[in-house]
């Protein structure tokens, strides 16, 4: 199947990038980022304490998520703003670390490859665990100041602030014991901190088509 799996950092680009990838391939785009992000959000609203992995894994495999290229659905509703605020990036790292919650976002990510048939999936354990078949995987990555600059130039707020709330989502997304993000044997490592969007998905359109084409 033709996967291009994309994991990496916060503020590497994934998101950008992976978007323009799936335009210039054709395949379809997922975000699995949104989809923890909805989990935290559902936690968040029904007042659930973000370390109980039980009563959070409950809530994952309970709501209806729905992630489009550009609206994410948690229940129906669309929480696209919502779930990229500063409280859901204080506890999505903390939720996503729980196995019944990466089980249940896993199995829902499988299932979407195998009805698209393919596609361009980012995230954090994308090409190490959920799709190690993926034909081709990349790892995205940045110094943590041009990550920081970036998110800030998205998204606004303080630097100092950003940088610390960044740099702890990596610290627990590196550590956790289930699927810890870092690069598979196999993968591509892209450092994007000195180049442009458009080099970054022309080097990876590049090596998907060496790939695709044998
Ligand atoms: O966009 P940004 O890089 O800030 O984060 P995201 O891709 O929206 O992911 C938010 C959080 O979800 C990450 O910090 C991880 O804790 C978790 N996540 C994960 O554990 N596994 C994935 N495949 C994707 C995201």
């Amino acid at each position: 199947m033709r996967v291009i799996a994309i994991d990496g950092p916060a503020g590497a680009g994934k998101s950008t990038v992976a978007r323009q990838v799936s335009t210039a391939t054709g395949l379809r785009y997922l975000d699995t980022g949104a989809m923890y992000r909805c989990v935290a959000l559902a936690v968040q609203q029904s007042s659930t304490d973000a370390h109980d992995a039980e009563a959070v894994g409950k809530i994952a495999r309970e709501v209806s998520v729905v992630i489009g290229r550009d609206v994410s659905m948690l229940n129906g509703i669309d929480v696209s703003t919502e779930i990229r605020s500063s409280e859901i990036n204080g506890i999505v790292s903390i939720i996503a670390a729980h196995t019944p919650v990466r089980d249940a976002m896993r199995e829902q990510q499988r299932s979407w490859i195998r009805d698209q048939q393919g596609g361009v999936v980012e995230g954090r354990d994308i090409g190490t665990v959920v799709f190690p078949e993926a034909i081709l995987k990349v790892f995205l990555t940045a110094s943590p100041e041009v990550r920081a600059e970036r998110r800030v130039g998205q998204s606004g707020g303080d630097i100092q602030a950003v940088a610390s709330s960044i740099a702890e989502r990596d610290h627990l997304d590196s550590t956790r014991l289930d699927s810890p993000l870092k690069p598979s044997n196999d993968s591509v490592v892209v450092d994007s901190s000195n180049k442009t969007i458009e080099e970054v998905v022309a080097e990876i359109v590049a090596h998907f088509e060496s790939v695709d084409h044998g």
